[in-house]
């Protein structure tokens, strides 16, 4: 960001921990703009970027292995003020002439801090706290130059800074939240050392959303695809707020959508915000290309190519549309210092368009982190069933749906989702679910109805705990909120006389079935 701009910007270096999306993210909180950068990103283009401070995220290597992350030294000249976090912190003590070393009284979790110094990091806080610690080695010596201003019972240095360079290193992490005054801590750095103002809040990026919106899409018509989710609604609502009739949304109804999403989207966008909003009803074509396919990729792959057609013979209407809205997030462009692990799946991204549709597009969420979408969201007045929903993929239920796809076997799967959807909402838990679903196995089984044998499906019923999809835990979901579900299903849900639980956590699972 330029002077001119209303952001001040503090870089984020990552050295390969999952930290430092955590820090990204906490310094946002603290109404400052932040960026994750990669640390072999020369130093010139960091400056480049104008930052105020710069921040050296944790990481999982210690600095004595062949190859540990390092970053070039002429970032300590650029008198841009830094602070290092556990192994930031090592790789500024060891890089500035300190020693680093495997002591063997390494600490993890809650750890009692003393600040021994007067510093502006702890400035009016007190001097014994809590503080969250994860390191194998410690510094046990500072550079030349660095004062020492809090140590723990098992490290005699666990916070320096060299006050006239601006140099500032913790052992411990400020952006978790066991760290009791982690979040002060960084405000001091941001604030008091860095001299940032904290002008980063939603009214103010909104603002400057939609004149960037208006700056890059002129006079021109643009197109946009709502899937349902959050993110497309919010892009939606954001570049509605700034052109207005210029924009056209564009919703393909796949008949694979959750129960009560299409009306939803109709709600909100026709009747709520007067969007020009083209709902296509395609369930047939998507039923049809479904037809017999039983392998869960050949299922995505369907529904994509699908997609694909539905979408480019809607588009024959739009021919004067020059730029296209999609609802990229900040984490899918983050050039991170940690390389991309396998993928399971194709997590085929259902709204993904033909590559020769000469589109410019218009990507007014790419700087932001989901919980800023949401927190937009709220402030453009969309419902809380839309901000709030939980993701969910692409193929829609069909990838909920083990076996063949057909009306029937949705008709259940959507009963009962929709049911566990309910309860789970009644029992006050959808938000602190990252997801809960109903599935439907290709199995039936023999139960046992009035004085009547059954022989029907059975529903499994999904919900996980996850900060980002990559790992996930199964959720421990209270008796009473599975009893009632269960009873309803075989109850409300004809076609049903079983209902089981999922188990299992991500690894060895996924989350999805499919
Ligand atoms: P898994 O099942 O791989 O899912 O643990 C991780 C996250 O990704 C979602 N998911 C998908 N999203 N297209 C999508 O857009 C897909 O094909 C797809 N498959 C899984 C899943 O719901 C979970 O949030």
């Amino acid at each position: 960001m330029t002077d001119a701009d209303p952001f001040d910007t503090v870089l984020v270096v990552d050295f390969g921990a999952q930290y430092a999306q955590l820090i990204a993210r906490r310094v946002r909180e603290a109404h400052v703009y932040s960026e994750i950068v990669p640390r072999d990103m020369p130093i010139a283009e960091m400056l480049a970027k104008t930052p105020r401070g710069i921040i050296f995220s944790g990481g999982p290597a210690s600095v004595h292995v062949e190859g540990a992350p390092s970053i070039d030294t002429a970032i300590y000249d650029t008198g841009v003020p830094v602070l290092g976090i556990c192994y930031g912190a090592q790789l500024v003590a060891q890089q500035l002439g300190g020693e680093v070393a495997r002591t063997g009284s390494g600490e993890y979790g809650r750890t009692a801090l003393d600040v021994v110094a007067g510093s502006p990091l702890f400035s009016g806080l007190p001097t014994a706290q809590d503080v969250w610690m994860s390191h194998a080695d410690s510094i046990v010596a500072a550079p030349s130059g660095f004062r020492v201003t809090a140590r723990t019972g098992a490290v005699p240095i666990a916070a320096l800074e060299d006050t006239d360079r601006r140099l500032y290193a913790v052992q411990f992490h400020p952006e978790v939240a066991h760290t009791d005054r982690g979040q002060e801590i960084l405000k001091h750095f941001l604030y008091d050392v860095c001299g940032c103002r904290p002008s980063w809040t939603m009214v103010s990026i909104i603002e400057t959303s939609v004149e960037a919106i208006r700056a890059q899409v002129g006079g021109e018509q643009v197109i946009c695809g709502l899937s349902g989710g959050v993110d497309s609604a919010v892009a939606a609502a954001l570049v509605h707020k700034a052109i207005g009739d210029q924009l056209t949304c564009v919703f393909v109804d796949t008949g694979l959508m959750r129960a009560g999403e299409a009306d939803q989207v109709e709600d909100t966008f026709r009747r709520q915000f007067n969007v020009d909003l083209v709902h296509v009803k395609a369930a047939d074509r998507f039923l049809a290309a479904l037809d017999d396919v039983i392998d869960p990729e050949q299922k995505r792959k369907a529904i994509g190519e699908t997609f694909i057609r539905v979408f480019e013979e809607t588009a024959v209407d739009f021919e004067d549309a020059r730029f296209l809205v999609q609802g990229t997030l900040y984490p899918d462009i983050i050039e991170s210092g940690t390389k991309d692990a396998a993928k399971i799946k194709s997590h085929h991204n259902v709204g993904g368009l033909p590559d020769d549709m000469q589109f410019e597009l218009v990507e007014p969420l790419r700087n932001l982190f989901k919980d800023e979408v949401r927190v937009m969201g709220e402030e453009l007045g969309l419902p809380e069933e839309i901000v709030w929903r939980q993701p969910f993929p692409g193929p829609g239920l069909a990838v909920r749906i083990v076996g063949t796809v057909t009306p029937d076997r949705l008709e259940i799967l959507r009963s009962a989702d929709a049911i566990v959807t309910e309860e789970i909402k009644r029992a006050g838990l959808y938000r602190e679910l990252w997801q809960s679903f109903a599935v439907l196995p290709a199995v039936r089984t023999v139960g046992v109805m009035g004085d009547e044998r059954t022989y029907a499906y059975p529903i499994v019923i999904r919900a996980v705990t996850s900060d980002d999809a990559m790992t996930a835990d199964w959720a421990r979901l209270p008796y009473d909120v599975l009893e009632r579900m269960s009873s309803r299903m075989i109850n409300e849900v004809p076609g049903v006389n079983r209902v089981a639980f999922d188990i299992t956590s991500k690894p060895p699972g996924t989350i999805e079935w499919e």
